[in-house]
């Protein structure tokens, strides 16, 4: 049988064409480049282009201050931040959410929805009720499978009685029907581009009220290296950083030794600067640090990316917790020797 020649796309929730006014906006931006903090004439333009692009993105949320838009890789990525970088205790998150949403946070209660797919208040507000820790629910503006808009402002004003920060999922609805961020009452809103004619890659969580949001992942798992491994060192620990790096010393056991033992439960780091040749010799940038040969020496690099999952990093430092207190069982066995 001869296949149709016509080609019809209805698949629009997965991602849609790019609009020529995207292209275009893209392409004049792609012109005025420029460091966006510099305040010469090419800084200045390069603010200018990222600031009118937050003014526009908020718009998309009625009367939204422009400064509360983060711009991130997408839906995915804003989803991840506002689930993990809001930084409460608990998260309840809709049993229809997105992937994105639901294995943000591992340990994320479900809150159940009825055969329309509609998310149950009277179950939102128990569940909120039965705990009082500091909580964030998450439920979506509208439905990726089924198109069903959740009763947003209701989850609001439960969230709200309870002390609870609300984060939607809008990035299905934005521009197919009128957002309102105060009609909708939510503090925190994933949007994202490539649905509405933009460009993949690009997305955004907007932040409409006073939400401190905690860089990613990183800082936790430095914590924790420090409150049980008390002879660790995060190098470069007091100058700004990228959020998703952490260079770790575990003094006295080499870096190579760190990496094949992690790797058998697992876990992939790397033990410095690789050269083209595959092999790993001392990293320039720790000596010209003055980092002492041997700390150096003992340094992996462990760096997360926008799908790292606290599971995952439970499971690092698992591993590395359990080499370092086998590594010093030995050291202080060989010293009573
Ligand atoms: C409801 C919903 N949230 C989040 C996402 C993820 O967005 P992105 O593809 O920009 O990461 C999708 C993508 O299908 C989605 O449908």
């Amino acid at each position: 049988m001869a296949t149709s020649r016509i080609e019809s796309y209805l698949d629009w929730n997965a991602t849609a064409p790019l609009r020529s006014e995207a292209a275009a906006a893209m392409s004049e931006a792609l012109g005025r480049w420029g460091n966006p903090s510099s305040v010469h004439r090419r800084g200045r333009a390069a603010r200018q282009i990222i600031e009118r692009a937050r003014e526009t993105v908020a718009g998309l949320l009625g009367d939204v201050d422009p400064s509360g838009v983060v711009f991130v890789s997408g839906g995915t990525e804003a989803n991840h931040l506002a689930l993990l970088g809001a930084g409460r205790e608990r998260v309840l998150v809709s049993a229809v959410e997105h992937d994105s949403v639901r294995h943000a946070v591992t340990a994320a209660e479900i809150i159940p929805v009825d055969h329309e797919g509609i998310v149950d208040l009277d179950a939102l507000d128990r569940l909120l009720g039965a705990d009082v820790r500091p909580a964030l629910v998450s439920v979506m503006y509208a439905n990726n499978e089924t198109g069903v808009i959740q009763p947003i402002a209701e989850v609001a004003t439960i969230a709200r009685r309870h002390g609870a920060l609300f984060h939607c999922d809008a990035v299905q609805a934005a521009g197919k029907v009128a957002l309102e961020a105060g009609a909708m009452g939510a503090d925190l809103v994933t949007l994202s581009a490539h649905k509405i004619g933009g460009l993949p890659g690009v997305g955004a969580l907007v932040v409409t009220g006073g939400v401190d949001l905690a860089p990613l992942l990183r800082d936790g798992l430095e914590t924790e290296i420090a409150a049980r491994a008390p002879e660790a060192m995060v190098l470069g620990a007091a100058a700004p950083r990228l959020p998703n790096t952490s260079a770790i010393a575990m003094p006295g056991v080499a870096a190579e030794t760190q990496v094949v033992a992690l790797d058998l439960d697992g876990v992939m780091v790397s033990a410095g600067a690789a050269c083209s040749s595959g092999k790993v010799g001392p990293s320039h940038v720790l000596a010209a640090m003055r980092v002492d040969p041997e700390i150096a020496a003992s340094t992996i690099r462990v760096s997360l990316g926008w799908s790292s999952s606290e599971a995952e990093i439970d499971h690092f430092l698992r591993a590395w917790i359990g080499l370092y207190r086998r590594c010093r069982g030995v050291a202080e066995g060989a010293r009573a020797a």
